[in-house]
């Protein structure tokens, strides 16, 4: 049996993305991987609470009136001490620097709730991102997971699911509904597919090492 991978969740807000993965993980469809580590960028968030109520290791880093590189630098020392494998953005409101992103090849994944490419990149977060689907009247919308780039939603996409637009929908029903019926789907399945790959890719570079 293969170590799970130390998976770390960063977060900005109520974290229900964070508790489908807490909950994957208690059913045992997340088993690739393990979280060691919830972080926010903002004090005081429901997300913390509910890592914490999980028995998780919870942190937060105030993102606010510090300079980004002082917040990565800070976030990254806290990764390492944690031995971080994998990094999954779940409601994370803050864009990480091309170089912090650059340290973690493939490891970093994002939720996003609309079918990338629609609706996406800078300006397109939260409610706004609904708002936009309604405004060009679209009938079907979704989630998406996608590995994270130097590129706002520009990296490669790892699964999505589509979620019909129902009649009278508001944006913040839109958005109740894209969560319910694909994100909180998707991103634990996604994680589980990228643990399973950064297992496999361990066990070929031990057997490799030892080969040598
Ligand atoms: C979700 O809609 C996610 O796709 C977006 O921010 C929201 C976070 O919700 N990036 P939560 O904190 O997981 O409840």
């Amino acid at each position: 049996m293969s170590e799970p991978i130390n998976i770390a969740v960063l977060v900005s807000g109520g974290g229900t993305n964070l508790q489908a993965l807490i909950d994957a993980e208690a059913a045992g469809s997340i088993h690739s991987g393990k979280i060691r580590l919830v972080v926010s960028n903002k004090p005081g968030v429901r997300a913390l609470s509910r890592a914490t109520d999980a028995k998780i290791e919870a942190a937060c880093i105030p993102s606010a009136g510090v300079s980004g590189d002082v917040f990565e630098e800070k976030l990254a020392s806290l990764l390492d001490e944690h031995h971080i494998e994998l990094i999954v953005l779940a409601g994370f409101m803050k864009i990480l620097s091309a170089d912090f992103i650059r340290r973690y090849p493939d490891r970093i994944i994002n939720i996003h709730p609309s079918l990338i490419p629609s609706f996406c990149g800078d300006g397109f977060y939260g409610l706004k991102v609904h708002e936009a689907a309604l405004a060009y009247g679209v009938k079907v919308t979704g989630a998406t997971v996608h590995y994270v780039n130097e590129i706002t939603d520009g990296g490669k996409i790892i699964l999505q699911k589509p979620v019909s637009v129902r009649k009278g929908e508001t944006p913040e029903s839109l958005q109740a509904h894209v969560m319910q019926n694909a994100e909180w789907i998707i991103l634990p399945k996604a994680c589980e597919m990228v643990c399973r790959r950064l297992q496999t890719e361990k066990k070929q570079a031990s057997s490799k090492s030892k080969s040598e």
